[in-house]
């Protein structure tokens, strides 16, 4: 079962070090796993040309090939993003508008797929939540199940604090706690309502 993660942060620090602890987890409990970060990529922007819609395919054929490529046999998918005014990166909100002609050739591409969301804020209480919101609303839009971390601990998922380092995230016990909690429920959701690719 594959899942693949996606780091919406274009520097290789808090958001990719938070999203690798829980690949790691998931593959060591068995699970095939791919990250995939905007850093250094080419992403143009979705202009709304509506080519996706006529040709079943976008206008754009850069970087996001690939990815869209391993999200189709993808059982899950984990967004993770460092917090930017109060929401998710602009990098990673291309990555999600561009699916739109993923979509456009196929309306259950995303069906059935599980989805949890990591948020990086420098900030304690810096906006993870609402950027937390932004990626659900991705799920419960295409049909997903979406999972958070569960009552008593991580709730909407995992969300964290880096100080704007590094090191601040690795220090955030809490922050770790709910990533933990919310990977561990992610991987029972993939085994109990996904099938084998
Ligand atoms: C343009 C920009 C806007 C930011 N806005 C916020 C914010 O609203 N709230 C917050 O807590 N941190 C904010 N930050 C800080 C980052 O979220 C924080 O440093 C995070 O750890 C960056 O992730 P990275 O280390 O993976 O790049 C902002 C950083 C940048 C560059």
């Amino acid at each position: 079962m594959l899942i693949v993660g996606v780091s919406g942060s274009p520097r290789n620090q808090a958001t990719e070090y938070a999203l690798t602890q829980a690949l790691e987890t998931l593959k060591e409990q068995g699970f095939e796993t791919k990250l995939w970060t905007v850093r250094a990529k080419s992403i143009k922007y979705c202009v709304h040309c509506n080519f996706c819609l006529t040709n079943k395919v976008c206008a754009f054929q850069d970087d996001l090939k690939e990815l869209y490529d391993s999200f189709a046999a993808a059982n899950g998918l984990i967004f993770a993003t460092p917090v930017y005014l109060g929401g998710i990166s602009a990098q990673l909100k291309t990555v999600l508008d561009r699916t739109r002609s993923l979509v456009a050739a196929d309306k259950n591409f995303f069906n059935g797929k599980v989805g949890m969301g990591i948020t990086v804020g420098g900030d304690r209480t810096g906006g993870q939540e609402l950027a937390q919101l932004q990626l659900h609303t991705f799920y419960l839009i295409y049909g997903m199940i979406s999972v958070g971390g569960g009552p008593f601990g991580a709730n909407l998922g995992a969300n964290l604090w880096s100080k704007d380092t590094l090191e601040g995230v690795k220090l955030d016990a809490e922050g770790m706690h709910e990533l933990k909690k919310t990977t561990k429920r992610f991987g029972e959701y993939i085994e109990r309502y996904t099938q084998k690719q």
